[in-house]
């Protein structure tokens, strides 16, 4: 039959944009906040934070403030199924009416699960994960909006998923990251405080930075892109080259510090207003789930690898990525530009202590899984905007270069 569409993706749409408040000190609004939303009782969600005071200080502010709460601080980091699973039961035996998440992308992401199956009758949460097939826009009619407010409080640099509609979350049983994008997922409100921010660890603040990144370079060369993220992404992957290694290796410059948590916001409002991921993000879910490494390292190794792949798909996109991180491109051919993103990735990279590839040496990864990647990679979201088509025979070589 004859594919009578013009284009791949003839119509595009952006999802509604909840509430973000970025500032110093905006955490003290959590109890206000959570008054407006409704919430009479929440259950904090978090990976408890431990060490940093932040999570006594949000009860003490809650409490003070007549908002009861009660806490859920088992997530880690690359939020399980089973974590989602139990929040929910400690949300539904406690009688909390809303949540309020506290920490990076797993916090807020085990929240927004958890708030999915609460609308649904406590369903398994992988049960409502979407994907290419069968097709995810038909999948989600089935489900109910969820309707339970969220909270986000932030502290990182990195995931945006305080204001995104979608949660990822690792299904233990297939041992692949999956994405919930149950209507209404969206938190009510994103605090953003970059007093709560900078009090992250080193490492953590390279590794949350290069995931705000990945999401503009991703959703810069993605094939859903549209004016609006590719604006927003632009201007994530300046912010970034002039401030993440002044963050890093000095939480308390706190220029460098709000610049992250602008950049952050700018990059989720991009994915959540259409911009995409693609490979690096495809394939480090997987290498998340394998070796529970942090997500924002698994991006950072796999930057390189992943994008060179996508180089010769759209070189002038890379080409004017160089250039939003300070390189002058005048004078070289469109190749040649896009050569000097790569650069320029490969020394920020190394400027950050992080090194590529070598998944086998670094995380343990066996040459048994790869085949897992590919399968996994297979029918996810992440390589429907990727600009390189997928090529089961490609992605294998690619891995087999890495390993
Ligand atoms: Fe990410």
């Amino acid at each position: 039959m004859i594919n009578k569409e013009m284009f791949q993706f003839p119509i595009r749409y952006t999802s509604p944009i909840h509430r973000i408040a970025i500032g110093w000190g905006v955490h003290q609004t959590v109890a206000d906040e959570c008054k407006a939303a409704g919430i009479k009782k929440a259950l904090i969600v978090t990976t408890g934070l431990k060490g940093t005071g932040i999570i006594d200080e949000i009860r003490q502010i809650l409490t003070a403030n007549g908002v009861a709460n009660e806490t859920y601080d088992k997530v880690t980091s690359n939020p399980k199924d089973y974590q989602v699973m139990e929040a929910y039961d400690v949300y539904r035996n406690t009688g909390c009416d809303g949540v309020v998440s506290v920490g990076g992308g797993s916090s807020h992401d085990c929240a927004k699960g958890l708030r999915s199956v609460a609308a649904n009758k406590g369903i398994y949460v992988c049960d409502m994960a979407a994907f290419i097939d069968p097709p995810w826009m038909e999948e989600v009619k089935k489900y109910k909006p969820v309707t339970i407010p969220q909270v986000a409080v932030n502290t990182t640099a990195g995931t945006g998923a305080e204001c995104t509609f979608a949660a990822a979350i690792t299904n233990t049983r297939v041992r692949a990251k999956q994405l919930l994008v149950v209507p209404g997922q969206t938190p009510t409100v994103a605090l953003i405080d970059p007093l709560l921010v900078r009090l992250m660890p080193k490492h953590i603040a390279a590794w949350t930075g290069i995931d705000t990144l990945a999401h503009a370079f991703e959703g810069y060369v993605s094939k859903t892109r549209v004016p609006y993220t590719a604006a927003l992404m632009l201007g994530v992957i300046k912010i970034v080259a002039e401030n993440l290694r002044e963050f890093t290796y000095n939480r308390m410059n706190h220029i460098a510090c709000e610049q992250m948590c602008w950049a952050e916001s700018m990059g989720g409002a991009g994915l959540h207003f259409g911009g995409g991921t693609g490979i690096v993000h495809g394939l480090g879910h997987t290498l998340s789930v394998l070796t529970d490494c942090h997500h924002g390292l698994a991006n950072a190794v796999l930057t390189i690898p992943g994008e060179r792949y996508n180089q010769p798909s759209c070189p002038e996109k890379f080409a004017e990525m160089a250039q939003a991180m300070g390189v002058d491109i005048r004078g070289l051919t469109k190749m040649q530009a896009a050569d000097k993103w790569f650069e320029e990735m490969e020394r920020l990279l190394a400027d950050l202590n992080i090194t590529t590839g070598h998944l086998h040496e670094q995380f343990g990864l066996q040459q048994e899984d790869l085949e897992h990647f590919i399968n996994t990679y297979a029918n996810s979201f992440h390589h429907e905007g990727n600009p390189r088509e997928f090529d089961r025979a490609e992605i294998s070589q690619l891995l087999e270069g890495i390993f």
